[in-house]
């Protein structure tokens, strides 16, 4: 993909006012020099979004979301960046070559089409002569006429030639009726795939049928489910059953729920559950962990009951982790899936075990345990060794406190013993930026407070980009230090600063955007004095030095070389005397 220029991308923010586009989503009222409105990022009905004509940049002082006017597009269409550049671009008749949608492939209507056909063909045989043992399968299994229409369950009939004959009678060539995969070809005849089976449509991202799941009802059949195979417009890796739906209400909740298999989606429906999704049973890949992430702040993973479900709530946990979310998890018990658990125990039951959901780190405690023997040294060294390598993994402090604690406990070990193993673990670990919490609940300190306030009144003023130039804080914090970049380099480049242009040039580094967005939500207002700045520089820069003077003390009692040592001594003074930084 070709990359727009940042004149361009800023052309077209200058000409996309924020209080107008915003607007044409949510009303907004004025109030002194901003804008107010019900923010669409999280559950609420206060005016706490708020929206700035002069900054061009929005708030919510309520969920923490932040952003310039395109971020907000993006965010309420769940469209990339890009998108909502391309979009606003349109709006604004700025004419910009090329392509910059996502590069999606060509695909081919006309397969759209025959599954919109066959997904109405199913669905009207539920209410034929020949549906009725269907319909008494449904009836049995708890599924309503609202929930089969509401899903698009449909049948297909015993007779295998109906689709085939419905498509072949609309003209369909020969090499659509092959592609899509719906029709099996034997000696030049064709044949339909399902045949008396109960029929789940599969939908992509924006809700179009692309695939279909059938299930077995009256006979007896090895493979209870038969699904599409992959075609061009169903790529089962890249979506989640029920997404299109489950998006606009999990953003609403801040809170999406997965499940394994779409009859659980559907039982979660009729309790009213509707921000919930199912990964369909297959093993949950980075592009659907992507879209999850995409879809809410909160991630419960209810999976079924036994142990096959146990082993994709760890796998899927572990790819979330990976990329900086932090899963909740519900366990069910005797092996039962949602479904199974809903229809025995009740709405309020279910409701509660959402409510209550158990930690990651609570959850690979039973996990690592459950087949081992604890009585016997071998098993729990295992166990213990195993929890030590999945805490080394997560950052937040508390949780693995708590959770030596608990090992502790159990193990009899010594916590200082097994706190000093996981800190040994954690030097052969590089950290990850990317791994820390969302919200650090803990209190910043000193030097961050200064490093984060100074970064602020950056974007507020140019005499403070200058004097940050003259002074030169070398800010530890790569994060920092990039977006302290971007700003120089923007400020060079325009001889201004422009809050809202800053957010679009880093748009695309996920830890800086969140960095500055942090920083966006700080309580400050916009007037400083100089003494200030040069008090916040003053801050890092001895920050600098206690770092460095920890190290070389560190290290002074490490070194058994006496040259060596003498060499770190001579640093010592020197970096004490302000010679060294
Ligand atoms: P489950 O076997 O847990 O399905 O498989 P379920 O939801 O409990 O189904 P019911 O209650 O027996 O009707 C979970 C998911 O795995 C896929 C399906 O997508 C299902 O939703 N699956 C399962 C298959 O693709 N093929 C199978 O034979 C079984
Ligand atoms: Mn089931």
């Amino acid at each position: 993909m070709e990359k727009l220029s940042t004149d361009t991308i800023n052309l077209i923010r200058e000409k996309s006012d924020i209080v107008e586009i915003i607007s044409s989503y949510i009303p907004l009222t004025p109030r002194g020099k901003n804008y107010f409105g019900v923010c669409p990022f999280h559950d609420d009905n206060h005016p706490s979004m708020s929206v700035s004509k002069e900054k061009q940049i929005y708030k919510c002082f309520s969920c923490g979301a932040t952003g310039n006017v395109f971020t907000f597009v993006s965010e309420y269409e769940n469209i990339s960046f890009i998108e909502a550049v391309q979009m606003l671009a349109d709006k604004a008749g700025i004419p910009i070559q090329g392509n910059y949608q996502k590069t999606k492939p060509k695909e081919d209507p006309v397969l759209y089409e025959i599954y919109e056909l066959s997904s109405k063909f199913y669905q009207n045989n539920v209410n034929t002569k020949e549906g009725r043992e269907a319909r008494e399968y449904l009836k049995q299994r708890q599924i309503d006429e609202q929930v089969i229409k509401e899903f698009g369950i449909g049948l297909s009939l015993k007779d295998n030639k109906m689709l085939s004959k419905l498509l072949v009678s609309k003209g369909y060539s020969d090499k659509n009726l092959e592609k899509c995969a719906l029709l099996v070809k034997r000696d030049y005849q064709y044949s339909d795939l399902y045949y008396n089976r109960v029929m789940f449509p599969l939908w992509n991202l924006s809700g179009q049928v692309v695939g279909f799941s059938g299930r077995i009802y009256n006979s007896e059949d090895p493979s209870k489910y038969i699904n599409s195979r992959e075609t061009e417009i169903f790529k089962k890796g890249e979506l989640l059953y029920n997404y299109h739906r489950a998006k606009i209400e999990a953003r609403k909740k801040g809170t999406i729920i997965v499940m394994e298999g779409f009859m659980d989606v559907i039982r979660a429906y009729t309790i009213g559950i509707t921000n919930v999704v199912a990964t369909m049973g297959t093993a949950v890949t980075k592009g659907q962990a992507q879209l999850l992430k995409k879809m809410a702040r909160d991630i419960i993973l209810c999976f079924d009951g036994d142990e096959a479900g146990a082993k994709a709530t760890f796998a899927c946990a572990d790819i979330l982790l990976e990329m900086g979310v932090t899963p909740k998890i519900v366990r069910l018990e005797n092996n039962m899936d949602p479904d199974d658990f809903i229809k025995k125990n009740g709405k309020e039951s279910f409701l509660s075990r959402l409510d209550n959901p158990i930690t990651i780190m609570d959850f690979k405690l039973n996990y690592l345990k459950k087949d081992k023997d604890l009585t016997s040294t071998d098993d729990m060294a295992k166990y213990v060794s195993a929890m030590l390598e999945e805490l080394s993994r997560i950052e937040d402090v508390v949780v693995r406190e708590l959770t030596l604690k608990k090992m502790s406990e159990e193990s009899k070990l010594d916590f200082t013993f097994l706190k000093d193993q996981l800190t040994d673990k954690l030097k052969e670990v590089v950290p990850k930026e990317i791994l820390l919490p969302k919200k650090v609940s803990t209190k910043k300190n000193r030097y961050q407070m200064a490093e984060q306030n100074l970064l602020y009144y950056m974007l507020c003023d140019t005499e403070v980009i200058k004097i940050y130039m003259q002074e030169k804080p070398f800010l530890p914090r790569d994060t920092s230090r990039m977006l302290a970049l971007e700003i120089v380099h923007y400020y060079k480049e325009n001889s201004k600063i422009e809050l809202a242009d800053i957010i679009s040039l880093v748009s695309e580094q996920k830890e800086v955007a969140t960095l500055l967005q942090e920083i966006l939500l700080l309580p400050l207002n916009d007037i400083y004095k100089k003494e200030e700045i040069l008090d916040y520089c003053k801050v890092i820069r001895d920050y600098n030095v206690n770092y460095e003077m920890n190290r070389l003390k560190k290290k002074l009692t490490e070194e058994t070389n006496i040259e060596e040592k003498t060499k770190i001594a001579e640093q010592i003074v020197q970096l004490k005397k302000g010679e060294l930084i």
